[in-house]
């Protein structure tokens, strides 16, 4: 059996500040789409764990990190074999290896008959990373703290995406140490995209508080989002840290218009729809 793990992308995301953790604190408004990875589950007496693609093999596989937690909350200690089949590209700002571990917890919970609450879940999510909390709810959600505050949103009228990413792959910790007070913002642009997704069904695009960073450190994905702002004026972003670059589209032509447009020198390229909650 098979399923699936959706990407995201951040309508907005703001560096609240940095913590005495040494994370930082965000306000972020998240959307799933309809990209995904595929993870191939069959029984097995042991726990196992394969990738398609060899870079994503081994132990510290956020699937194989997913499944050992859960399998330790099993009294019946289950098994089973786990094939990752990676379609999001990896290190892009999608989320994929973090949804990919949110999905093997919800799919496990179910599977073994464990009866985890989602609470028991969000809090296993959070020690696998920031972002796996939010998967656990997918569609469009109000996400604070470190991550680990999901409020999910109304689902707000589709829309469709063009998604870019320059062939360069970014590290989240690098971009989190980059960033300086200047950065910092107070969350109210978020909690202005929020408030219209709950008033009115819009989707509007608020700030990405990594942007300044990331196109400091990579000048490709500074030159990709003004390739992707010169087809869609006014509607181009940088999804989480980067560095793929989104377009908020009213349609699949538009959005399949400024892939074309913004597309050359190994560039990654998809269109894709938002997806809602799977919880509903
Ligand atoms: O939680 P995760 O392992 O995905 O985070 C990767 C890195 O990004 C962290 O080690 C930290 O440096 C940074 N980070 C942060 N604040 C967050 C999320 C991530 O500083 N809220």
């Amino acid at each position: 059996m098979r399923f699936r793990a959706y990407a995201k992308v951040n309508l907005s995301l703001e560096v609240l500040g940095k913590r005495s953790d040494g994370y930082h604190d965000l306000s972020s408004v998240i959307q799933t789409v309809s990209l995904w990875d595929e993870i191939e589950f069959e029984d097995d007496v042991n726990l196992r764990f394969s990738a398609s693609d060899p870079v994503l093999n081994g132990d510290d596989n956020l699937v194989k990190r997913a499944a050992d937690l859960v399998q330790q909350l099993a009294p019946t200690r289950p098994g089973g074999s786990l094939v990752l089949h990676k379609a999001i590209p990896h290190a892009a700002g999608l989320g994929g290896g973090s949804s990919d571990a949110a999905a093997t917890l919800t799919f496990l919970n179910d599977r073994w008959a464990l009866n985890l609450s989602l609470q028991q879940l969000v809090e296993i999510a959070a020690r696998l990373g920031s972002d796996v909390p939010f998967f656990l709810y997918g569609g469009t959600s109000l996400v604070t703290g470190r991550g680990e505050y999901v409020y999910p949103l109304p689902e707000p009228e589709s829309a469709w995406y063009a998604l870019v990413k320059p062939a360069v792959s970014v590290s989240t910790s690098d971009i989190f140490g980059l960033l300086s007070p200047d950065d910092w913002t107070d969350g109210s642009v978020t909690h202005e995209v929020a408030t219209r997704i709950c008033e009115s069904a819009t989707v509007t695009l608020g700030l990405n508080g990594l942007q300044r960073a990331v196109f400091l450190r990579y000048p490709e994905a500074r030159a990709c989002f003004s390739d992707v702002d010169r087809a869609a004026p006014g509607r181009a972003f940088m999804t989480g840290s980067g560095p793929t670059i989104g377009a908020l589209c009213g349609s699949q032509t538009e959005a399949q218009r400024v892939t074309e447009a913004a597309k050359g020198a190994g560039r990654w390229t998809a269109v894709a729809c938002s997806v809602a909650c799977e919880l509903a």
